[in-house]
């Protein structure tokens, strides 16, 4: 088969050589967009005159056909002509004849690889907000079901003070509400036409970039071509985003796993997210949480990845950016796919509330409580906390809780303890009294959830 770029050459190479310079076998994945930026292209080129109005009319009508057969059957894409922008092109040609070859008039393959690129992740980008959303809300309905569901909140994972579980799971919220502002931020800069850079000089065709930029739906052109051709940074920001989000998704994963382990029993996943044991006929397995923080180390990789492919390369185009698009694809599967993993399983969890709440009455998580009850009638905090960590230490040797110490032992400590001691230390009042803003206190759980209903209804960013 003659190359596309044959006319210099006296000698092809081998099929192996040729197949390890191809990407066709997965910048496929770009058809659509490249037919896309393909149809804005010629349509620019017939509106400056650079072609005449019939052969535009032919291309277009060439590429749709195209597109058609994409969808329907799909295309006979050939690995010696290396990717996917010459594989449509000698397509298009084979359907319309040599007219097609005016198509890339006032073009290069790597204006049109970045402007397929940005179209793409314009595209995804937006989806994975959509998909944070979708997470967000069933966290924000998982909350309203327990605000009232007490549970032991946990700092080096030893039981520090009692929360509400609502608390717990908003903290998610917020998170996920981050990186969807991450991604927004990231659109901002996708959006954006490189297209007309040609391959890093520009073009002696009178093209108009702002026509091309805006029947592609971009908001802005690159300012400088070499730049355009050059300029990977879209692709790595989503890379970061989306390790930022994986790293909170797999955090997630981590207390999924653990509350629906035996020694906690907090959840139980629901059947149709959980996996069995081809051995132990008793086990049910949290598979697709350890999955989800198992792919957060790809999705690193691709990142560290890109980074590394960048670092040494001189401007322009080098053959080394062809790397660009397996990490990519391999993060947008990986991070829809654990977008909606996600939603499905922490929907359709169960809580178990006895359970949490049992455990916060069977540990020393209200001991702050004490010693806010101290200070709280005029003793140095730090007094209060040497008074109560003894207290804690007599406990441990009894074999009881605080809530178990008679109140001699109290009187003996400090007289500044009464009998309403023993309210304080219920994990309840306890939680109730965090009212300080963006605390575990149930009334200002109430606003939290109020106000993440009124972020979540914005969609501000989507
Ligand atoms: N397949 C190439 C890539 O993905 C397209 C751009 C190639 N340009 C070139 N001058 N070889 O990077």
């Amino acid at each position: 088969m003659k190359k596309l770029w044959g006319g210099r050459f006296t000698k092809s190479a081998e099929e192996w050589v040729d197949e390890f310079g191809a990407s066709i076998s997965f910048d496929q994945e770009l058809v659509e967009e490249d037919i896309e930026g393909s149809l804005a292209h010629v349509e620019m080129l017939s509106r400056c005159g650079i072609i005449e109005q019939e052969e535009a009319a032919q291309i277009q009508k060439g590429l749709k056909l195209l597109k058609e057969k994409s969808q329907e059957e799909g295309l006979p894409f050939s690995v010696k002509l290396e990717d996917i922008h010459l594989n449509l092109e000698s397509l298009l040609t084979d359907e319309i004849g040599p007219v097609g070859g005016k198509l890339h008039t006032g073009r290069s393959r790597n204006d049109q690889v970045a402007t397929d690129m940005h179209l793409y992740l314009k595209k995804q980008a937006a989806h994975v907000i959509k998909l944070i959303e979708e997470l967000q809300a069933a966290l924000l309905s998982q909350a309203e079901e327990n605000v009232e569901t007490l549970m032991p909140g946990y700092t080096h994972l030893q039981r520090a003070q009692p929360i509400s579980f609502a608390h717990h799971l908003m903290a998610y919220f917020w998170m996920l509400e981050r990186d969807k502002e991450r991604y927004s931020e990231n659109l901002k800069r996708i959006n954006v036409s490189p297209l007309g850079a040609g391959a890093l000089a520009g073009t002696t065709f009178p093209i108009d970039r702002e026509l091309t930029a805006s029947l592609l739906g971009f908001d802005d052109i690159y300012e400088n071509s070499m730049d355009a051709v050059s300029d990977r940074d879209f692709i790595l920001e989503f890379l970061s985003a989306s390790s930022i989000l994986m790293m909170h998704l797999s955090r997630f994963s981590e207390e999924i796993i653990l509350w629906s382990s035996q020694e906690f029993r907090f959840i139980e996943l629901d059947d149709s997210f959980a996996t069995g044991s081809s051995i132990m006929p008793q086990k049910k397995n949290p598979d697709m949480a350890e999955l989800i923080r198992g792919k957060t180390g790809r999705v690193y990789g691709n990142l560290v990845g890109l980074l590394t492919v960048l670092k040494g390369l001189p401007l322009a185009y080098n053959k080394d950016m062809q790397e660009d698009k397996e990490g990519m694809f391999d993060t947008v599967k990986t991070v829809i796919g654990s977008l909606k993993i996600f939603s499905g399983m922490v929907g359709s969890m169960t809580v178990n509330s006895e359970v949490m709440e049992k455990a916060t009455k069977s540990d020393f998580s209200n001991a702050t409580e004490l010693a806010d009850y101290l200070s709280g009638k005029g003793l140095p905090f730090r007094e209060a906390h040497e008074i109560v960590g003894k207290l804690v230490l007599d406990c441990v040797n009894r074999g009881c809780f605080l809530s178990g110490l008679p109140m001699e032992v109290y009187k003996e400590a400090s007289t500044l303890f009464e009998e309403d001691i023993y309210e304080v230390l219920d994990p309840r009042a306890a939680v109730a009294r965090r009212n300080s803003q963006g605390g575990t206190g149930f009334a200002q759980i109430k606003k939290a959830l109020e106000k993440a209903k009124g972020r979540l209804k914005d969609k501000a960013y989507s």
